[in-house]
């Protein structure tokens, strides 16, 4: 009899262990103590109280399960740590997932969302990563809150990264203070509409980085990533939004992209035999990337090593020939003096493998084929340049951008990048 229940205990021992018997939601009646783990159903994610290295603080986030580098890829209460472990996150009586402490009512965080009363919620913890608050239980396609609409530093695969057009939200991704701190850092990297949709990397209220516009495969600053084939990316631009979503094709390979305190957007893959996060891309890497470093009317060069990175485009002279000798690009450059624009015999002269400038002062017409495009720009004297839109698409079908004011950040690559077309005069044209 007791042998037989010993094996009946030891059965359900392996049972348990076998398989995840996980909890990965929060309800009104049972809510997240510090020390208590939710855990994803698939065990990819796990959410609960941690403190950074060399940091007593509490914080609540969200991290991968299997991962043996504690990686917290989403932090609730950035800013706001809890000093001691008697955090709670619950569901309040106003449908919101609340952070405090235990019988204190000072909230540390709130979703902040919900005002229903009358209803039922519960947090649920996705394989993905996704943090989301469901109203009522039976139809769980309706959600009031989710955190892949608030990234802290890192976005995940799934996740639509951009702007979400009903609600004006526009997702930011912000590098921790430090290592000890997940506190919005300095740096901050994010979708802007002037012109055609590009991303950019500041740091505080300045650009240092341009990822670019997307170009069909990927941005214009990150060539690289049109070879790559673990991701698919679909870009999406109607009039509910406009975001870019990574999906891994093959779901055991983790993938993330963080903005890190130095300030540099890496992609990383986990590799599990060594046990470490391997870099896949990361930038900004060199002079060349920085954000118009060669002025209005410049580009870089890193071809040029050894000599000055900074270049003119073509009928375009330094500004300052003397900050140019010393190697200062910023003030760029002007038209080449005697040269006449919008004369007769106007033409384009071709860069090659570059990263198209700033399209701040650009529009797109992607109902115009390159042809189309370049005889557009003829037509109107204050078109400076043009390039295709879209380069997987071909010179008949990828749209048209065309610039009218300071073209500014270009550069070109060693491979990669896309041809740009820049107007020029009949002796420019000549030379
Ligand atoms: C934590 O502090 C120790 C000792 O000061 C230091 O060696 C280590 O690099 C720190 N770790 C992190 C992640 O900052
Ligand atoms: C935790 O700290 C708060 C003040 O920040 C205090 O009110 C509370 O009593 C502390 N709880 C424990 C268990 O120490
Ligand atoms: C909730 O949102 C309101 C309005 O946007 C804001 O004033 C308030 O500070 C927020 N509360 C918390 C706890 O974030
Ligand atoms: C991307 O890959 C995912 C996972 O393999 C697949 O479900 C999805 O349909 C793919 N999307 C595109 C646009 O290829
Ligand atoms: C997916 O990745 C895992 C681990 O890297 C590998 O063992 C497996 O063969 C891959 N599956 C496919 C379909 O490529
Ligand atoms: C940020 O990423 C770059 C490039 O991968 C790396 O060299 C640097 O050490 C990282 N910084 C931190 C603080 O992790
Ligand atoms: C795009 O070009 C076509 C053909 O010239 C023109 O009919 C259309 O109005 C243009 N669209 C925009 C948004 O300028
Ligand atoms: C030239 O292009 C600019 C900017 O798109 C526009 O404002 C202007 O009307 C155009 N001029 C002509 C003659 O089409
Ligand atoms: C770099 O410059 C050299 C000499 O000007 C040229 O031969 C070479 O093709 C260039 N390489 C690239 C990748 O542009």
């Amino acid at each position: 009899m007791h042998q037989e229940r010993a094996i009946l205990v030891s059965v359900l021992i392996f049972l348990i262990f076998r398989f995840c018997t996980c909890i990965d939601t929060i309800t009104l009646t049972r809510p997240l103590k510090d020390g208590d783990i939710l855990v994803s159903n698939g065990e990819t994610f796990a959410l609960g109280f941690f403190n950074p290295a060399n940091s007593s603080n509490r914080y609540v986030g969200i991290w991968y399960n299997k991962v043996s580098e504690h990686t917290v890829v989403w932090v609730a209460n950035r800013d706001r740590p809890i000093t001691n472990s008697s955090g709670i996150q619950s569901i309040d009586e106003t449908g919101n997932l609340v952070l405090h402490e235990k019988d204190q009512s000072f909230v540390f965080w709130s979703t902040n969302v919900s005002r229903v009363v009358n209803d039922v919620f519960s947090a649920q913890l996705l394989n993905s990563g996704n943090l989301v608050l469901f109203q009522g239980l039976v139809n769980k396609e309706v959600y009031s809150w989710q955190s892949f609409d608030h990234p802290s530093n890192t976005l995940l695969p799934g996740m639509k990264f951009g702007l979400d057009r009903k609600t004006g939200l526009n997702k930011v991704v912000t590098s921790w203070k430090s290592s000890g701190d997940p506190g919005v850092g300095d740096y901050s990297y994010k979708m802007e509409f002037v012109g055609p949709t590009q991303l950019f990397l500041y740091k505080g209220m300045t650009r240092i980085w341009r990822m670019g516009s997307w170009t069909g495969h990927g941005w214009s600053g990150v060539p690289a990533m049109t070879q790559n084939f673990i991701f698919n990316v679909t870009y999406i631009n109607n009039n509910d939004e406009v975001a870019v979503v990574y999906l891994i094709r093959n779901s055991s390979i983790l993938s993330r992209l963080t903005v890190n305190e130095s300030g540099t957007v890496e992609r990383l893959t986990w590799h599990g035999p060594d046990q470490r996060w391997i870099g896949f891309w990361s930038a900004p890497k060199e002079q060349c990337d920085a954000y118009n470093h060669c002025g209005p009317f410049g580009f870089c060069d890193p071809n040029k090593s050894g000599t000055f990175e900074c270049d003119c485009l073509p009928g375009y002279e330094p500004q300052s020939p003397q900050d140019w000798y010393l190697r200062d690009g910023s003030k760029g450059c002007k038209r080449k003096v005697g040269t006449q624009m919008c004369e007769v015999g106007d033409g384009f002269v071709e860069l090659v493998r570059a990263k198209v400038p700033d399209t701040s002062t650009a529009r797109v017409n992607m109902s115009l084929g390159l042809e189309a495009c370049k005889e557009m720009c003829l037509r109107n004297c204050t078109c400076l340049g043009y390039a295709s839109a879209d380069i997987s698409k071909g010179a008949a079908e990828g749209g048209c951008i065309t610039w009218y004011g300071n073209m500014i950040d270009a550069r070109t690559f060693p491979d990669g990048g896309q041809s740009f077309y820049i107007r020029v005069d009949a002796t420019e044209l000549g030379t």
